[in-house]
């Protein structure tokens, strides 16, 4: 993936430090075991979703424990859900009762995480949700019910700056449910104005809604892939992997299949999986960006799944290792490399990560054009013996046995920046095919061509 011209400034260089940030959704939702959106997909009757919210008291929530297990488990950033869909508040907002601080639990669920996280070391993040299922003036909208949407767009900005003044440094915001309303009708820009000056260094993400004023938006509410959405700091893929040319990104993913709360009886998905997505995030880069916010959804009474915490910490320690092939790197995808896994850079390092060991002795990596000095098999620390020609490195010595459960890491270091031969930058079904044309010709035996081979004409 080529890289735009957009450069990093420096109070974002967190970001794309960072990689990989922990997205915790959470709310009163995970007592129903059924995902976060439980309330509207089931049609629940509000005041019964209400009553569950109340009195829930989540006994076992320890902050630290998640923020400890988070930073051993190699997260540089965390994203909490402040308030989603079903409008619940996780803080004490002056501007309403509803909230873990005002009822039963009697706490500020956003400040225990936001201190505990931060202690060790995290860069912080919160979630909102624009949508509010228990109020008919948002989806009334304005001009319907303009005396009532005014109120509620009110209470969404006055929450926001809330969000932003009493939590010291937030670094990292994410809008969500954007749906059916439109930037205009939010007037978020006006409000993103309003955040930067309460957080000058904050990175807000893309799903903020459409302006008549900016072009090219996506009507997915910022979900899809980069590129065609043009407010906000960062692109969020969900569910997918997709580079954006233009701006920061991260990718959002879930650790078990579907949902992001909570769910009785889920399926995980394995650690190889969870670590792949995020080597695939680093190693798409486009401008920059390439992070993965992977989810997990904490338990009623306040624990992280045990089947969470297991793949996240086999993460961590690989990460511990191999940390330096993710942790600001860049995009690699230098060149096919498809067959043994993916490719990331910093620098004049090249990192080959392997996801598929063969046993063979020998790895061969075409269309690197830049000369190597020398490899290393990060995973054990051991120097590998290497032979350049004009378009192959063949690296040797690699032992018989993966040297590591989850994907071992080749560090190639070049003489200067990696760079591909024009081959390798064109590839399998792109570029002139005049080029296969002249290599078929030029190498190709006779045998097998009826017509006499190379002298035939075809
Ligand atoms: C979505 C969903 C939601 C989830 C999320 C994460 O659009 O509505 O439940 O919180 O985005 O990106």
């Amino acid at each position: 993936m080529t890289q735009s011209q957009f450069q990093v400034p420096d109070r974002w260089k967190w970001f794309t430090e960072s990689r990989y940030g922990l997205f915790i959704h959470w709310g009163p939702y995970s007592r129903l075991g059924r995902g976060e959106q439980v309330l509207f997909r089931e049609h629940m009757n509000h005041q019964e979703y209400e009553a569950l919210a109340c009195s829930w008291n989540p006994e076992h929530f320890d902050a630290e424990l998640w923020a400890k297990t988070a930073r051993k488990a190699g997260f540089k950033y965390v994203c909490f859900t402040t308030r989603h869909h079903d409008g619940f508040c996780m803080w004490d907002s002056a501007y309403t009762d509803y909230s873990s601080a005002r009822q039963a639990a009697g706490r500020d669920f956003v400040r225990e995480v936001v201190d505990a996280f931060r202690k060790e070391g995290l860069r912080i993040g919160l979630y909102y949700s624009w949508i509010d299922w228990r109020l008919p003036a948002y989806f009334e909208g304005p001009q319907t019910n303009p005396e009532g949407w005014e109120t509620v767009r009110t209470y969404l900005h006055n929450q926001v700056k809330e969000l932003l003044t009493n939590y010291g440094q937030i670094d990292h915001f994410f809008f969500d449910g954007v749906w059916p309303r439109n930037a205009d009708d939010l007037q978020s820009v006006e409000l993103m104005e309003e955040m930067r000056k309460l957080q000058p260094d904050i990175l807000i993400n893309n799903r903020v809604g459409y302006s008549s004023k900016h072009d090219g938006y996506r009507a997915d509410g910022g979900i899809g892939a980069g590129d065609s959405d043009t407010l906000g700091d960062f692109g969020t893929p969900e569910h997918l992997v997709a580079a954006d040319r233009s701006r920061l990104w991260e990718s959002c993913q879930v650790t078990t299949w579907r949902l992001w709360g909570h769910v009785f009886g889920e399926r995980w998905r394995p650690a190889d999986y969870l670590l792949d997505m995020l080597c695939e995030c680093t190693e798409k880069g486009g401008a920059h960006g390439g992070n993965l916010l992977l989810n997990v959804g904490p338990t009623a009474d306040g624990q992280l799944p045990p089947e969470f915490v297991e793949r996240a910490l086999q993460i961590g320690a690989w990460l511990d290792v191999h940390g330096e092939a993710i942790y600001g790197a860049d995009g690699g995808n230098l060149t096919e490399f498809i067959t043994r896994g993916r490719q990331t850079t910093k620098g004049n390092e090249l990192y080959l990560i392997i996801r598929f060991w063969d046993g063979r002795p020998e790895l061969r990596l075409a269309d690197l054009a830049t000369k190597v000095a020398d490899v290393t098999l990060l995973t054990t620390g051991q120097k590998l013996s290497f032979s350049q020609t004009d378009d192959e490195l063949i690296i040797g010595g690699l032992p018989a046995e993966s040297p590591s459960r989850l994907f071992p890491v080749i560090r190639v270091t070049c003489a200067g920046k990696p760079e591909a031969t024009e081959w390798g930058r064109q590839r399998l079904w792109e570029g002139d095919p005049l080029r296969v044309a002249a290599w078929a010709r030029e190498q190709r035996g006779s045998s097998v061509f009826a017509g006499g081979g190379s002298d035939s004409g075809i």
